[in-house]
């Protein structure tokens, strides 16, 4: 039963919703779940979330190091014990979130970015990748209506957002076994529906391979 589901997209996509709307789904059909973010889900990560989205400047190499680092902390102390124990884990955010920000955002090479992620993880990558797609001026004004402070990446100008958004149409379409891509003006209700439909395919093809 264990699979590793994230969930990826521009800022105001609404995927902490849907993370726990599936999540609370599997548990409701009985599949045992963990859901957890990045960054965080560790104290090491918690820690590091706080320095990397308040307003502290940084070098492009710092940031993708510390996003990774988080993710080293998360990937061998909660997600593979997850994984081995047989459960589903829903992970808002993992490294395709690096990938599209420090990579086509900040303009790293995705070459570094795949490696370290090799390094730092052992090279584990999800099942299934749920694109929640938005615009940008839709995801950001919900973001600034919101009553949570605007985060460093935020603040962002709009190209940095839209090379974001772009990296991931271009990653959907290049790997579509992996990645599901879902419009996500939708109302909510039927954006859990898609998303669960994946899911129960995933569900009906059995064990995850690796
Ligand atoms: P968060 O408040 O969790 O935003 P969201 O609800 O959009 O996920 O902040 C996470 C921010 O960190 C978000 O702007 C994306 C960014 N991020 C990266 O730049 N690289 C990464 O590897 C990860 C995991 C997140």
């Amino acid at each position: 039963m264990s699979w590793f589901v994230t969930f990826e997209g521009p800022e105001g996509a609404g995927k902490t919703t849907q993370c726990q709307l599936l999540a609370a789904r599997l548990e409701e059909h009985g599949v045992p779940v963990l859901l957890t973010r990045e960054p965080g889900g560790t104290p090491v990560g918690e820690a590091v979330r706080e320095w990397l989205l308040a307003g502290v400047s940084m070098r492009p190499e710092t940031e993708v190091l510390l996003f990774t680092a988080a993710r080293a902390e998360h990937v061998w102390t909660v997600i593979r014990p997850a994984l081995a124990n047989g459960r589903f884990v829903v992970c808002d955010r993992y490294v395709d979130s690096t990938l599209a920000y420090q990579g086509a955002g900040r303009g790293l090479d995705e070459k570094w970015l795949r490696a370290l992620h090799q390094f730092a993880t052992g090279d584990l990558w999800p099942d299934l990748t749920i694109l929640l797609d938005v615009p940008i001026e839709i995801g950001l004004g919900r973001r600034r209506a919101a009553d949570a402070p605007l985060t460093r990446l935020d603040q962002e100008v709009a190209s940095f957002h839209e090379r974001v958004r772009a990296w991931y149409h271009a990653a959907a379409q290049r790997e579509p076994a992996r990645w599901l891509v879902v419009d996500a003006t939708m109302p909510v209700e039927a954006v859990a529906d898609v998303v669960w439909q994946a899911v129960e395919r995933l569900l009906a093809r059995g064990r995850r391979g690796k």
